[in-house]
């Protein structure tokens, strides 16, 4: 029964503490300096990346075709559906663990500590993720060699570099880190509304035509390359065609992951209940616009089978004569890739926090530096974790695991808004999702078919990664837990 002890939410909302920036709890609070403003800022900062400037290409050219426009549209309605689950959570329940503390609350302490391992592969590996990429675009950019900063480098100089730039960034405290954000947000959406503006006077219809590429079988895509849902419909995996369009939807998807970073900076914001709402769908909703825009532009000016994998956008406008907006958009991929690795940190750094102020993790790591205001030896420790998987591991399989990762948490994010609106129908809650339990669990099973569409190997490597989280949740978090010690000196005392 241990396992499903949870963790009260007026427990939880005592960590936060109150308005000002001292005291509480053995690792210290974080102190709330953030607006409605900011949380955008952040969102988009951490959500418009690697998904738009490079899975756009790849995916209308071997996927969907035209249609990919309709993948993005899919993906952002899911993800619109979960932020809506998110913002009711976040309203009632500001804190810095954001999924992994709602869990804590309803769920109890295994599943909270799945969700929380679970956060840490999707900030982390998606943080590595996007090191990469930015180091393939600066080669791109600076004509680097691609043996050191190219994706098929050995060593990827570039993403370390990178990696250990932002972490002093983020090191140095949160408004910094927000500010630096917000300068590069800035060029990033100004990038896609440039795209869009500039790009339309190009798009031919008969790029368009056929929007939906006639299905076809797919080559090569056999056992562990297979989508779970081909293997178990006991169907010909497919490419293009109305199969291809929902396969690339499970793999765009990766483009709106990070979008829930807002949640979890709720504990360090001025009003959570009224700004946490405005930020995530604030966030969601300017990334689903620029990205239906940005994509229907790109299969516009170019013939799907004619797009280039690495640089899509920057590509199309090479091939329609303007050579100095392809660089325009180079630069401005580079710095928008930067925001997203930044805002990785930031909230793997919080959500560590969170679980080691519960003692699920060792609190000495958790603790709040009294000079920085933030969770530095935490920040630390998972920048190494992100400087190692970037430097060696390639992007592709840590992609399609993010992807798979976030789902999943949105899964059970989803499904604790009606379990939390029967038990505790008291909470105030500023945000309700409509006509609930219906969205919710139309949410979570949403969510459900995406990680469905993605492939045999990549849900192999979600459960080893959660195989490893549950050893170390045995071996040191059901040991050390905070409410696990109350609740074993409880039964001493009555023992007594
Ligand atoms: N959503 C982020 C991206 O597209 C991770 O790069």
């Amino acid at each position: 029964m241990q396992l499903f002890r949870t963790k009260s939410l007026e427990a939880i909302q005592s960590d936060v503490g109150g308005d000002d920036d001292t005291g509480g709890g053995d690792v210290g609070h974080l102190r709330k300096r953030l607006t409605a403003r900011h949380l955008i800022g952040f969102g988009i900062g951490v959500v418009i990346g690697t998904g738009i400037f490079t899975l756009t290409g790849i995916q209308a050219r071997d996927t969907a075709g035209p249609a990919v426009v309709i993948s993005f549209a899919i993906a952002g309605v899911v993800a619109l559906l979960a932020a809506l689950c998110y913002s009711e959570l976040a309203s009632s329940v500001p804190t810095a663990g954001s999924a992994y503390s709602y869990a804590y609350a309803t769920a109890g302490e295994l599943l909270a500590w799945v969700i929380g391992w679970d956060l840490f592969l999707e900030f982390a590996f998606g943080a590595a993720v996007v090191a990469r990429g930015w180091s393939a675009y600066i080669g791109n950019l600076l004509d680097l060699p691609p043996s050191l900063f190219g994706e098929d480098a050995t060593v990827n100089v570039g993403a370390a570099f990178i990696v250990v730039v932002l972490t002093v960034v983020a090191v140095l405290g949160i408004k910094e880190s927000a500010r630096v954000t917000n300068v590069l947000v800035v060029v990033k959406v100004a990038i896609c509304v440039f795209v869009v503006v500039a790009g339309i006077w190009f798009v031919k219809g008969a790029n368009l035509t056929p929007f939906v590429p006639a299905g076809e079988p797919s080559e090569g895509a056999s056992g562990l390359t297979r989508p779970l849902i081909s293997v178990i419909a006991g169907l010909e995996p497919a490419t293009f065609g109305i199969g291809g369009v929902l396969t690339a939807a499970a793999v765009v998807f990766f483009a709106y992951t990070g979008f829930e970073a807002v949640a979890n900076l709720s504990e360090e914001t001025r009003k959570p209940s009224r700004d946490i709402p405005l930020g995530l769908l604030g966030t969601l909703g300017v990334a689903t616009a620029l990205y239906i825009g940005v994509a229907f532009v790109v299969v516009g000016m170019v013939k799907y089978t004619d797009i280039d994998a690495g640089a899509p956008i920057a590509d199309a406008f090479d091939q329609v004569g303007l050579g100095w907006a392809s660089s325009l958009i180079s630069i401005a991929a580079v710095a928008g890739l930067t925001s997203v690795i930044l805002v990785d940190l930031v909230t793997v750094s919080r959500i560590g926090f969170a679980m080691g102020r519960d003692g699920l993790l060792p609190q000495s790591i958790a603790k709040v530096s009294p000079r920085t205001g933030t969770p530095v030896r935490m920040t630390l420790l998972y920048a190494a974790l992100v400087l190692v998987t970037a430097t060696f591991v390639p992007l592709e399989s840590l992609a399609n695991l993010v992807s798979i990762g976030t789902l999943f948490a949105f899964v059970l994010v989803s499904l604790a808004v009606p379990v939390l609106r029967r038990t505790r129908p008291d909470l105030p809650r500023a945000f309700k999702v409509p006509f609930s339990p219906v969205v919710p669990v139309l949410s979570a099973l949403a969510c459900l078919y995406l990680m469905l569409n993605l492939e045999v190997e990549t849900w192999l490597r979600f459960l080893a990664w959660m195989a490893l989280g549950l050893l170390v949740y045995a071996f040191y978090g059901h040991r050390h837990s905070r409410l696990g010690n109350a609740d074993r000196a409880e039964a001493a005392a009555r023992a007594d």
